[in-house]
């Protein structure tokens, strides 16, 4: 295709991601590239690995995958559920760039099974958790479809001025005005989901929160005046997929029973 014409094709779909297709022609994506996953990715070595990339939208991730040398990648998303128009966007960047990815556009995380496989080497988590009402079932599920070993990054929304160990619902209090978000938990509960999901954290890229004294008087006559919000940041996270003993787990869930090396 001439680029004259990609350049006019490209402009009919509606793009989330910003991907570059070469010869100078970017996507106009509404997300402009994620700094701190593009850094998660520096630390992964992708060459000749099998990698999942989870609600996919226009398949960034999957093709920066493909791009650092993954051998098979595999791209899913559940857009009849969600309601996305990522689909188009995919194929078309796909088509481009001459990508060998695995499109599955229905595939919700939670039976990720179905693809049968049971040993990726990396999986790309990023921006889905908090759209989902059980992340925890799907960090499980995406433990069992891993080599132990393997490394999971996850991206997302978290309270990162806060220590304790929570998550805020949020059903009939709607989040940034967009009902697909279910969750935000804080840095603490993000790291302890992930944790008893069998993984552990290698590595994480959070903001940096301004401590100051100023700033906490700030806070502090916020919450007098009751006008105190949590501030809602993104984090970026590496783990690596485990099999360990776990102290804290009395009683473990079926699908997580083989990573305890004592029970299976
Ligand atoms: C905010 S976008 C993130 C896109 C991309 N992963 C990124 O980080 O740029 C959320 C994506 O998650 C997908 N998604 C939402 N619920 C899902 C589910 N249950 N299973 C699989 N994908 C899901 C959406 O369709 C959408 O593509």
């Amino acid at each position: 295709m001439d680029r004259d014409r990609l350049v006019q094709e490209m402009h009919t779909y509606n793009w989330m991601h910003t991907i570059d297709l070469g010869n100078g022609v970017v996507t106009p994506g509404k997300w402009p590239v994620n700094q701190r996953i593009l850094k998660a990715f520096q630390e992964i070595d992708f060459s000749g690995k099998k990698v999942l990339d989870v609600g996919t939208c226009n398949g960034l991730w999957s093709f920066e995958a493909e791009k650092r040398g993954a051998a098979d990648v595999y791209s899913i998303d559940y857009l009849t559920h969600v309601n996305y128009w990522c689909s188009p966007a995919f194929k078309f960047a796909h088509k481009v760039l001459g990508s060998r990815a695995q499109y599955y556009p229905d595939l919700n995380v939670y039976d990720v099974e179905q693809l049968g496989i049971n040993d990726f080497d990396v999986v790309i988590f990023c921006g889905v958790y908090y759209h989902l009402k059980n992340p925890l079932l799907a960090l499980s599920k995406l433990r069992k479809v891993m080599k132990t070993g393997g490394m999971i990054i996850v991206e997302g929304s978290i309270y990162s001025d806060d220590k304790d160990c929570y998550a805020t619902y949020h059903y009939k209090n709607i989040l940034n005005h967009d009902k697909s978000n279910w969750w935000v938990p804080s840095h603490r509960c993000l790291r302890e989901w992930v944790e008893s999901s069998f993984f552990d954290i290698r590595k994480e890229w959070v903001p940096e929160i301004n401590n100051s004294f100023v700033m906490r008087i700030k806070d502090m006559m916020k919450r007098i005046m009751g006008k105190y919000d949590r501030r809602v940041d993104r984090i970026v996270m590496i783990a690596e997929a485990v099999r360990r003993h776990d102290e804290m787990y009395r009683s473990p869930d079926p699908d997580l029973l083989e990573f305890f090396p004592e029970e299976s």
